[in-house]
């Protein structure tokens, strides 16, 4: 038998990019689906007949029958909500009990690492990262300052008593916060609960059961959370989440070696969003950007919140191509394009008066200028075509224009959220 292989699939700009939607598509194609980073921060959605599904902790193939699903080591979960999401996804019709694996290394968000995030939050002031308030960075920092618990910590007999260890510390820090814990007893009358009720779904030594499946030749799609410029050290710092959402982060997050690693494939939109604070180059403000979040439901999946929206910027999207090593190209939402005019695409920064194409470390603090260019659009209605052969000649254009700029190859077109709503280009084999 020969050997499997890794796959990733992961989102080149601030998150949202339609990472649930393709992992989805793409599953039949895989025997094994993993998440390897990030946490119920994320919301992946996916939609098929119709019905619409939000997954936040969960890896995306678990609407496809027999398909193992993983949560990796480098995830941190909340008992809370993994349980609420398995109820629910387990009531949309998914074998839940059997294709779910979990494992063992993944570090638990604690309540008090929810009120921490929150307490920390509500210190910056205008500062605020706008974090989705789920914990997470609290959760990573006990884990890099090696004070978290694990998954597999739950079935230690001393469970209960490792836990209040970890939260007593923490509520030093909530009191130097000034805050009163409000609620925390209750939160940890649920998380006790749903931590009995996880005890019963499968707990795997994860980095061993993901190369056993490779030896057995199984294909894994490793699903990235977040967007690349997100990461923790590549991202617009300190504006960014608490793990690694580049393909760097599979071989940490799943405890496989690189030589694994078949190819990677990079998910952008047609345009930009970003949820919460910090920099985005190309935002807009106006009638534009308002019209891109309407026609593009630019809401949070997790929170609700409204996304800012903005043009393609291809400085951020080289740049994430480039880190990840991206081998194949998709292209979400631009059916929502459909209609404008023009279309823009930020294809250089202006910097003190000079060009440039790189992401510069101090992203954060300086003001960039982007350099437009502008290309026709497309007025037709997109979204129900199948092939690239029905596409206007002049979306036809833009798609060739981009992957000259980005020199990767386009091989999807998503035009709807729907699985169906999906072109696998003609000219190439995804
Ligand atoms: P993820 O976090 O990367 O999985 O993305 P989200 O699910 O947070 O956000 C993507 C949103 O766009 C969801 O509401 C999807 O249903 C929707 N979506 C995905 N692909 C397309 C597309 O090609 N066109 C349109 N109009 N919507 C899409
Ligand atoms: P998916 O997987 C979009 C953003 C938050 C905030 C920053 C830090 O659905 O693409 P955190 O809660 O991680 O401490 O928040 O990162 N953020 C996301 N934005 N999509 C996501 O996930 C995100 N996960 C975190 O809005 O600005
Ligand atoms: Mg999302």
């Amino acid at each position: 038998m020969s050997i499997g292989y890794v796959d990733v699939v992961l989102g080149l700009q601030w998150g949202d990019e339609g990472k649930g939607k393709i992992a989805d598509f793409l599953t039949p194609k895989y025997d094994v689906v993993a998440r390897f980073q990030g946490g119920p921060n994320a919301g992946h959605s996916l939609e098929m007949n119709g019905v619409k599904h939000v997954l936040n902790t969960i890896p995306s193939g678990i609407f496809h029958e027999n398909c193992i699903n993983l949560i990796g080591n480098g995830v941190v979960i909340d008992p809370v909500r993994l349980m609420d999401e398995i109820d629910r996804t387990i009531t949309a019709g998914a074998d839940v009990r059997s294709n779910l694996y979990i494992s063992r290394k993944a570090n638990l968000i604690l309540p008090t690492h929810k009120l921490l995030d929150a307490a920390s939050e509500e210190q910056k002031g205008d500062q605020k990262i706008g974090s989705t308030l789920r914990g997470i960075g609290p959760t990573y920092r006990d884990k890099y300052g090696r004070n978290g618990l694990r998954t597999g910590d739950i079935f230690h007999p001393n469970f209960k008593a490792m836990y209040q260890k970890v939260a007593d510390s923490h509520m030093k820090h909530l009191r130097q916060f000034g805050s009163d814990a409000d609620g925390l007893e209750h939160m940890e009358q649920e998380f006790f609960a749903a931590v009995d009720r996880l005890r019963e779904f499968k707990f795997v030594e994860s980095e061993y059961f993901v190369h056993e499946l490779i030896k057995s030749g199984k294909r894994i799609l490793a699903e990235g959370a977040q967007g690349s410029m997100l990461d923790i050290d590549f991202g617009s710092y300190p504006f960014v989440t608490s793990s690694n959402t580049i393909s760097g982060g599979v071989t940490v997050g799943l405890g496989v070696a690189p030589k694994y690693i078949r190819k990677v494939m990079g998910i952008f939109k047609a345009y930009c969003t970003r949820v919460g604070g910090g920099p985005f180059p190309t935002e807009l403000n106006d009638p534009i950007g308002e019209q891109l979040r309407k026609a593009g439901h630019e809401y949070g999946a997790t929170t609700g919140r409204p996304r800012r929206c903005g043009w393609l910027d291809l400085v951020a999207l080289n740049y994430a191509v480039m880190l990840s090593g991206v081998d194949e190209l998709i292209m979400m939402k631009s059916d929502v394009m459909s209609g404008m005019e023009e279309v823009c695409v930020a294809t250089a920064y202006r910097l003190n008066g000079t060009e440039t194409n790189q992401v510069p470390h101090n992203y954060v603090d300086v003001d960039l200028e982007p350099v437009y260019t502008s290309h026709p659009g497309w007025s037709e209605d997109i979204s129900q075509h199948r092939s690239e052969s029905q596409f206007p000649e002049t979306f036809r254009n833009y798609i060739s224009w981009l992957e000259e700029q980005l020199d990767v190859p386009i091989k999807v077109i998503s035009i709807g959220p729907d699985r169906v709503q999906t072109v696998v280009r003609e000219t190439q084999s995804a």
